[in-house]
């Protein structure tokens, strides 16, 4: 459903919950007006707040109807709050919320791990809550399995910033790591996105996304993946994939790595997030056995374990985003609309370049602040990406309406030519 605004935008309830997030939140935390100038990547304006979402909208607590361009954060592929996911949510619920981590398993840990490796053609998982966490299972795995220290990442990678992870980003890396270097490793060196490719053999991983999210939308050259692959292996290093933004059919195919038009061999190591549960807080590294298999039985202390590790609500609600995927062939979707999508924003002035693939889609515009603040008024959740805020980061719900994409294309339009009115001449 398009947007539908009772009040000015953010409208009076919203700010007098911001207000009240204000009192309470360390104020690091969520962007608002008076920290403006400082913000990364991120409209100048306090946010709306959320009250409820259902497939590609959201309402605000005052009432006003938007559509999430956004999927949250790339959450919601299946739409916000799918019918099919929530009962399987609340069924679980009803039923066992929670199980022991490493301590004692349940049923729908073993058939999410058996799905996922089905799916991906990997042998083993490690569960975690957040992509964060899958990041560093990977990292771990990779250093067990070849004995190296050291990690090879790339300019504009966004890996999550708990301790391990930020250690090995490549995008705003002075501003996100100064403040914390006392707690980062210095194990991971960094590379050209797409460049030239030194030796490796010093590495036990490179770590590495297909198509990098926040860093711009940004595919590789085509061929360098898996010229990335043939030297890492002739090095005895593994290739981490972080498919956290792009896996589950974002980019028109089920994993970013699997296009057709640019192969490249599957990887030793793969994370997943973000929609795999959707909504839940859920995520995975997944690995072939002879890999995962480095870690050794565990001896009763599990070196690698969380209190919530394969949490039973949310493996229930993965098994069912799973399944819609499939019977809703949103895969397929997510290239079609993202072909329809490319045709409208090539004839919308103002958009001086398009990158990414499928849903996962970088709209290149002169001042992607001032738009996205223009489309948020106008009932549009869309945010900035890239090192410079330079694009657009277009991720909605896979199942995306037509109807939708054709009144978003006209309203951007607009929004631009407000925003940089020397542009719409
Ligand atoms: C590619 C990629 N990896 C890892 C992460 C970190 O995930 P989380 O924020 O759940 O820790 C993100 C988050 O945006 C991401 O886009």
């Amino acid at each position: 459903m398009l947007p539908a605004l009772l009040t000015e935008v953010p409208g009076p309830a919203s700010r007098a919950w911001v207000d009240r997030l204000a009192a309470r939140e360390c104020p690091g935390i969520t962007a608002r007006r008076a920290r403006r100038a400082a913000a990364i990547g991120t409209a100048d304006t306090d946010p709306i707040v959320w009250a409820e979402a259902e497939g590609e909208n959201v309402w605000d607590v005052d009432g006003n109807r938007f559509v999430d361009l956004c999927a949250g954060f790339g959450v919601a592929s299946v739409g916000h709050r799918h019918p099919a996911v929530v009962a399987a949510g609340q069924a679980q619920l009803a039923r066992l919320p929670h199980a022991m981590g490493d301590a004692f398993p349940d049923p729908r840990r073993i058939e999410l791990m058996e799905r996922l490796c089905a799916l991906t053609g990997q042998d083993r998982v490690i569960f975690g809550s957040s992509g964060s966490d899958a990041v560093e299972a990977a990292l771990k795995t990779a250093f067990l399995a070849t004995g190296r220290r050291r990690i090879l990442t790339f300019d504009g990678g966004y890996h999550g910033l708990a301790a391990a992870p930020l250690a090995a980003i490549g995008y705003h890396v002075e501003a996100f790591q100064q403040p914390f270097s006392a707690l980062l490793g210095s194990f991971a060196d960094r590379a050209p996105y797409g460049g030239g490719l030194q030796d490796l053999s010093a590495y036990a991983a490179v770590l590495v996304e297909p198509l990098q999210g926040r860093g711009g939308m940004r595919a590789p050259p085509v061929g360098w993946l898996r010229s990335l692959a043939e030297a890492a292996h002739r090095a005895g290093t593994l290739v981490i994939h972080d498919e956290i933004y792009s896996g589950f059919g974002r980019t028109g195919t089920m994993f970013a790595s699997e296009n057709p038009a640019d192969p490249c061999p599957r990887p030793d190591l793969l994370c997943v997030g973000k929609a795999l549960a959707g909504g839940f807080p859920l995520s995975a590294c997944l690995g072939g056995a002879a890999v995962m298999d480095a870690w050794g039985a565990s001896r009763g202390e599990a070196i690698h374990t969380q209190t919530f590790l394969g949490n039973p609500v949310g493996c229930a609600m993965a098994l069912a985003v799973l399944d819609v995927i499939e019977d809703d062939g949103l895969v397929a979707r997510a290239h079609a609309t993202g072909e329809t999508l490319r045709e409208r924003l090539r004839r919308t002035s103002g958009v001086h370049a398009i990158s990414g693939r499928g849903l996962m889609v970088g709209i290149h515009v002169a001042d992607s602040l001032a738009v996205t603040r223009r489309l948020l008024e106008n009932g549009w959740i869309i945010l900035p990406c890239g090192e410079h805020a330079e694009a657009l980061g277009f991720t909605p719900p896979l199942a995306i309406a037509e109807p939708t994409l054709d009144a978003f294309t006209r309203d951007l339009q607009d929004a631009i030519a407000l925003s940089a009115p020397t542009t719409a001449c």
